[in-house]
């Protein structure tokens, strides 16, 4: 990766991934793509930002050649939760992007990563250990359209050499901006309301497993298989990655280690405990360590302990 635009820079992952990548490549060569969200201060000054629309491919077409890009992080996507509301604009604005960022950089032969997700997996799919390659009937819009996102990403490496890559992250916990719309939501939101009140009520049930990942290894886990050599990859479209599963009584149990007295009730949403239920409880990521050497470094444990620490002085001053 040299010179890299990146869509939806204000979004959870986006806002990390900004400043992650303009700390080991040059600042000027990363490039912040958002569209009503604002970004925060230390992205728009610490190098390049264009506002556009990821689904008007000639704007877009426009900073891909004004920047000379070569890479494309398309961190668009309406989540699995909020896209069952309004499911045709769901499936508009993730296939959109992806499809104009596919064929923009088929123009120009350059290259794309693309975030699928254990939502890409559905409830005919093998719940533990889920193989690299299996059944994938999705149930969620969100799903459908990150299935159709893999095939494309493959169907234009394939056929004209894009070189696409590209991981099926879990649930993604982070301390910076708030995801919106996920069934995932719970296992960062339960760390700023155990910060703020002492207790949380949970939307999914005990019991649900689920892979979720710590975001300072999302974050590697994009470099790494990015800048992996092409010819170890059998894989490209997407490669399971996790760091660890859990259930919310777990998370609830690691909390407790820092602050006995965190209290967690039950009020399940329909809604995206059947999303949830559809997910797989742990994949399997062997493919990712075996093509490219994928390693977790953060745990439920480590990841807690840096949570609760960050954002109780964030928080609490
Ligand atoms: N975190 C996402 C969601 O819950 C899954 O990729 O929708």
């Amino acid at each position: 990766m040299k010179n890299i635009l990146i869509l939806g820079a204000a979004g959870q992952i986006g806002s990390e991934l900004v400043p992650y990548l303009r700390k080991i490549y040059n600042p000027s060569s990363v490039v912040a793509a958002y569209r009503s969200t604002p970004l925060t201060d230390e992205i728009m000054q610490g190098g390049p930002c264009e506002k556009m629309d990821a689904m008007e491919a000639e704007k877009m077409y426009a900073v891909v050649k004004k920047y000379n890009i070569d890479t494309i992080i398309n961190l668009v996507a309406v989540l699995s939760a909020k896209g069952e509301a309004n499911p045709p604009l769901a499936w508009k604005i993730n296939m959109d992007s992806m499809l104009n960022t596919l064929e923009i950089m088929k123009e120009v032969k350059g290259a794309v990563f693309t975030p699928s997700s254990i939502g890409a997996f559905g409830p005919t799919t093998p719940m533990d250990n889920t193989p690299q390659d299996t059944l994938m009937r999705p149930t969620t819009v969100y799903g459908i359209s990150k299935v159709a996102a893999e095939l494309l990403g493959d169907y234009y490496h394939i056929k004209f050499g894009v070189d696409t890559r590209g991981l099926r992250y879990p649930g993604i916990i982070s301390n910076v901006t708030l995801p919106g719309g996920g069934t995932t939501d719970y296992a960062v939101e339960i760390y700023y309301e155990a910060v703020k009140n002492h207790r949380y009520t949970c939307n999914l049930g005990a019991g649900t497993f689920l892979d979720m990942m710590y975001m300072p290894d999302a974050l590697r886990a994009l470099v790494e298989l990015m800048e992996a050599d092409p010819s170890k990859l059998k894989h490209r479209n997407c490669f399971n990655v996790s760091a660890m599963s859990f259930d919310p009584e777990m998370i609830a149990a690691a909390i407790r280690v820092h602050m006995p007295d965190f209290k967690m009730e039950y009020q399940v949403d329909p809604v995206k405990q059947a999303i949830a239920n559809s997910w797989p409880n742990s994949m399997d990521h062997s493919a990712a360590q075996e093509e490219w050497g994928w390693k977790p470094e953060y745990d439920l444990k480590s990841m807690t302990a840096d949570m609760l620490n960050i954002l109780s002085k964030r928080l609490l001053g």
